[in-house]
């Protein structure tokens, strides 16, 4: 399977930041069969990047609205997204959960709109801090798996599965590494439970605090699949180095 990097630049570039960064990544991008680089820059700067980069990447939406199109003031649809030329969208990060409010049921709605659409999800799962200190990781992350996938029909479509343990994701979370070998223990439990919901081999990446110093600690183990970075993707160097390292895995 090849690895997948993907780069969630949040809210951390305004557009002219992020249209830098990729004219960065395309002048000193070497494109390569078994790593798939995924840039999810925000809705404003989308399609300046994707202007920039154009099929050197692929490209992925930080959030969907469920709806396709109509009244919805200040919504933009996986339908948008998709028409736009994303092929994949981040749904249900640990950050649109506790910080914005959207619970399970938003989560499943996006992961309807997207799968309906065409668009790839990326189904971002994770236990909290407390959960962990309560050894409820497991129960967490097998809930929101159920949520968001039980019943439903994937229509062929392949998803991402995205392991974020919320404590570890830096600024939002404390920023606490996450041992690589939790995670792949960890990441061997979602495969199993995948296992229910689908029979393809579905891609676990795992997300959280990762640069270019700890990559290969990570998709050097058998279940992690690729990684799910923010902040230190956001730099065009650390990027280009964290494809390097991903890729010798
Ligand atoms: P981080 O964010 O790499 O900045 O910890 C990861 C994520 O939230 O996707």
């Amino acid at each position: 399977m090849k690895t997948y990097i993907v780069a969630n630049w949040k809210m951390y570039l305004n557009a002219e930041e992020s249209f830098k960064t990729a004219e960065h990544i395309k002048a000193n991008l070497t494109k390569r069969d078994d790593v798939e680089l995924i840039v999810c820059p925000n809705a404003l700067a989308f399609n300046g990047v994707r202007d920039i980069l154009k099929d050197a990447v692929s490209y992925g939406a930080q959030n969907v609205a469920w709806t396709p199109l109509g009244a919805y003031t200040g919504a933009i649809s996986a339908l948008l997204f998709y028409q736009d030329g994303a092929r994949y969208a981040l749904v249900g990060h640990s950050e649109r959960r506790y910080i914005f409010g959207e619970d399970n049921e938003a989560v499943r709605k996006k992961m309807n709109a997207c799968i309906d659409t065409g668009l790839i999800p990326i189904l971002c799962i994770g236990e909290t801090h407390d959960d962990k200190e309560e050894e409820k990781q497991e129960y967490r992350i097998k809930k929101q798996l159920m949520k968001a996938l039980e019943g439903l029909d994937l229509q062929g479509i392949v998803p991402l599965v995205a392991y974020e343990p919320v404590w570890a994701i830096s600024n939002f979370g404390i920023g606490q590494p996450c041992d690589p070998e939790y995670a792949n223990n960890m990441h061997a439990v979602i495969k199993k439970e995948l296992t229910q919901y689908s029979d393809a081999d579905i891609p676990v990446l795992y997300g959280g605090s990762v640069d270019n110093n700890n990559i290969a600690s990570y998709v050097s183990r058998e279940n992690i699949n690729g990684v799910l970075v923010g902040s230190a993707s956001t730099n065009g160097h650390v990027l280009l180095d964290l494809l390097d390292k991903g890729a010798q895995c």
